[in-house]
């Protein structure tokens, strides 16, 4: 099937929700502080705060060096292994980057969500309560200077760094929130891995590819099972479950060999114990555990009695230390499956001898045997990892080159264009995944004028314009901050081929524009389209920020972009095939990630239908009998109690008509998307004040400030505060 395509494919082929479960589901009684935030957590810091300009008072080489400090400065209440926090550190970081998927662009670190639920509670990320309190005391030096988010990576880092292992570089820029992200779909399953649930991949029960958007084969998981697919010790199928969540997010089998190895030559996994003995995990403990989870009666409850993952034991003899030892032992042993003090399936070496056994992490005198996990045996036994494990394993630089770029990526795949990062150790080179686009040129005053007067005589319409510039900056997502109309990547593949942006008529509009753009960048061009659209159609005047570049085909990744084409979009009525999310919730979704708020919502929706925005000629929520002005017409049409609505048979629900209640002559049509704002009445208690006397003014001022977030959505390369006016 589609790799990731389908943001909301058929997984099972049923219906859910567009959040699946939530907090509120997993825990009932957790404080509702969101009474308090009714429009999201307020930045304790200040609305004003500026976490770009905090980052770059940091003193960035005391905080370095107050990091490595920290690997090896054991604490009672949770003492290190082998005298190093480091491979701990790193497993944080990895799990905090790991949540990232691409169909959405959601997860990742950039927002420090490991702190909240679920995250916190995962059972994948048992213990890590524990790793992100081991900072504390740094976090607290160093204050509003470094964001939590920024921190858990550079931990990861440091920790490389001082163990001897490669290391790409390191960007800051990520900005903490204040409370767990609302908007992200983690599955609907009601139990988490390892309590019975299915996995989402199983040929057995004709499941066969990963529900969208997910990139996890469980519940409470980052990617895979370590013991094997729900707990089946099968290194292919295993094999089988990493290429499904690690293409999810966006990395390929080498990349995937690369970073599992280069991660577990450091460390061990702890199952010496009952795992029974385990308490609740942070989001459900006791208020006396001040936030920790999984408190342990077994034994001392840390240090060599811990239980996380249950599996027990490190991957190599050398476990602090980066070295070749993973492949080595790998690929040299053959392994026997035994089962850990805590019941884990995992693999030992047979007749290992005693120099490859590892220290024991309690005691450098005693030895142990060293293990694999089944996930770890699928680089060994599945075919294509195979190879590239054998390629590793000979040529000891290209393992490091490819584990020091895998988990750059890794960690900042998620934080948009390179211009977002900060510091002292941004690497120069740029990358494909950071979808490079050249650096613009403010264009003069004069420059614009002219173009626009050009594109004013072109003979392009205000809905071919209007189409055009939609198609170019709606595809920003301020997830991973990807997409948007800087660039003009809608002239290239994949975009420019989409059925959603009507290729041929598309092609149109883009050669005329190319053809009187001067010295203008495609990317302001089409933007400019869209102000001079907007201004024809009545808007009075509409701002422009120019400085835009466009990027070349060699620029951007067509399978990365791929991922990002919509399949659906009620901002232009656009449904080739019913999704199994209802399609009003994907609107929800799109407007989310556009980071549009319900009014803006509701205003665009409403002006880009009388502009005539519509996918293809569909007449679809079109209530306006003047076409092509801005009027607040579809508000009061869609309000309008002349207006009898009904279901269109043979459309599922999909399709509505109109007709007048006295004449019963058909009067409209529309979409769900368009008639969901007269049913839900949050939706039309706005749609009132569109309606409503003044409203025309307001609509025509919210929708051209509604327009223009969108069209600046991307502009990280200028300052917030000149996007808007
Ligand atoms: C630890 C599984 C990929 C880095 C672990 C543990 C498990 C595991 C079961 C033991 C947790 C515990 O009981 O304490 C997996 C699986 C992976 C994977 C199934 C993918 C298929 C990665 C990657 C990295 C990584 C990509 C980093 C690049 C680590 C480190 C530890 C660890 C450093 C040791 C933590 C410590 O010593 O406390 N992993 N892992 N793992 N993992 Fe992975």
């Amino acid at each position: 099937g589609e790799m990731g395509g389908c943001p909301m494919g058929q997984g099972d082929g049923g219906v859910r929700a567009l959040l699946g479960r939530t907090n509120k589901d997993w825990w009932p009684e957790m404080l509702a502080t969101e009474i308090l935030n009714p429009n999201g957590a307020t930045n304790p810091y200040g609305e004003d705060f500026n976490y770009a300009e905090a980052f770059k008072q940091l003193d960035y080489d005391a905080l370095k060096a107050d990091l490595k400090a920290l690997m090896t400065d054991s604490q009672p209440w949770w003492p290190a292994d082998y005298g190093h926090y480091g491979p701990f550190f790193i497993r944080m970081a990895w799990h905090a980057a790991g949540t990232y998927r691409t169909a959405d662009g959601r997860g990742g670190a950039n927002s420090g969500q490991q702190r909240f639920a679920p995250l916190d509670s995962w059972p994948d990320n048992g213990n890590l309560d524990k790793a992100r309190r081991l900072l504390w005391p740094i976090k607290q030096k160093y204050g509003k200077n470094i964001s939590w988010a920024d921190l858990f990576i550079l931990a990861g880092n440091v920790a490389i760094e001082d163990m001897g292992g490669p290391v790409f570089g390191f960007g800051g820029g990520r900005a903490d929130v204040f409370e767990p992200e609302r908007d992200i779909y983690w599955g609907s399953e009601d139990k988490w891995v390892n309590e019975g649930v299915q996995t989402r991949i199983a040929p057995e029960h004709g499941m066969h590819e990963l529900e969208g958007p997910l990139a996890a084969i469980q519940m409470g998981l980052i990617y895979v099972n370590p013991e094997g697919p729900g707990g089946n010790p099968d290194p292919l199928q295993s094999a089988r479950d990493m290429r499904a969540t690690f293409e999810r997010m966006a990395m390929d089998s080498e990349e995937t060999v690369a970073l599992t190895a280069g991660g577990h030559t450091f460390g061990k996994a702890h199952g010496n114990g009952d795992p029974s003995k385990l308490g609740a995990a942070p989001a459900g403990s006791d208020l006396a555990a001040q936030g920790f989870g999984w408190v342990s009666s077994n034994e001392s409850g840390c240090g060599e009695h811990t239980v996380t993952s249950g599996i027990e034991g490190s991957w190599v003899n050398t476990p602090t230390q980066w070295s070749e030892n993973y492949f080595r032992l790998l690929l040299d042993y053959e392994y026997e499956l035994v089962k850990s003090p805590a019941g884990a399936q995992q693999w030992q070496p047979i007749n290992q001898k005693e120099e490859d056994m590892a220290p024991a992490a309690w005691d450098p005198n005693k030895k142990v045997p060293t293990m694999m996990t089944t996930a770890d045996m699928a680089l060994k036994m599945d075919p294509e990892f195979r190879k590239i494990s054998e390629k590793f394993r000979n040529d000891h630089e290209a393992f490091k080159d490819a584990f020091a770029r895998a988990w750059f990526k890794l960690t900042h795949r998620d934080m948009g264009p390179k211009c977002r990062y900060l510091g002292p150790e941004v690497p120069e080179e740029d990358l494909i995944w950071q979808d490079p686009i050249p650096a613009g040129r403010m264009p003069s005053d004069a420059e614009v004028a002219a173009v626009k007067a050009k594109i004013a005589d072109s003979g392009l319409t205000v809905s071919q314009l209007v189409k055009t510039a939609w198609a170019s900056a709606s595809t920003y997502r301020k997830s991973d901050h990807r997409g948007g109309a800087n660039g003009a990547r809608v002239r290239l593949a994949p975009q420019k081929d989409w059925d959603v942006n009507e290729p041929a008529e598309l092609r149109k509009v883009l050669d005329t524009l190319e053809g009187l753009r001067g010295n203008l960048s495609m990317a302001d061009t089409i933007v400019l389209g869209g102000v001079v659209a907007l201004e024809k159609a009545g808007a009075g005047d509409v701002p422009f920020l120019g400085g835009r570049g466009d990027a070349s085909q060699e620029q951007t990744d067509v399978d990365s972009f791929a991922v990002m084409e919509p399949q659906a979009d009620a901002f232009r009525n656009y449904l080739p095939k019913k999704l199994s999310v209802k399609t009003e919730e994907m609107m929800l979704d799109r407007a989310s990630l556009l980071g549009l708020s319900v009014p803006e919502m509701t205003v665009l929706i409403g002006g880009l239908r009388v502009l005539g925005a519509n996918h293809g000629e569909r007449g679809h929520g079109h209530l306006t009998k003047r076409p092509g002005k801005l009027t607040n017409d579809f508000f009061v049409h869609l309000l309008d109690m002349t207006n009898v609505w009904k279901a269109v048979e043979g459309t599922d629900d999909e399709e509505y008509v109109a007709t007048d209640r006295t004449s019963g002559g058909e009067t409209w049509r529309a979409s769900r998307a368009d008639l969901v704002f007269g049913s839900n009445s949050e939706l039309r208690a706005v749609c009132e004040v569109y309606a409503e006397a003044g409203g025309q003014e307001r609509f025509v001022k919210d929708f051209v400030a509604a327009w223009t977030k969108v069209m600046n959505a991307d502009r990280f390369d200028v300052e917030q505060k000149d996007k808007l006016d």
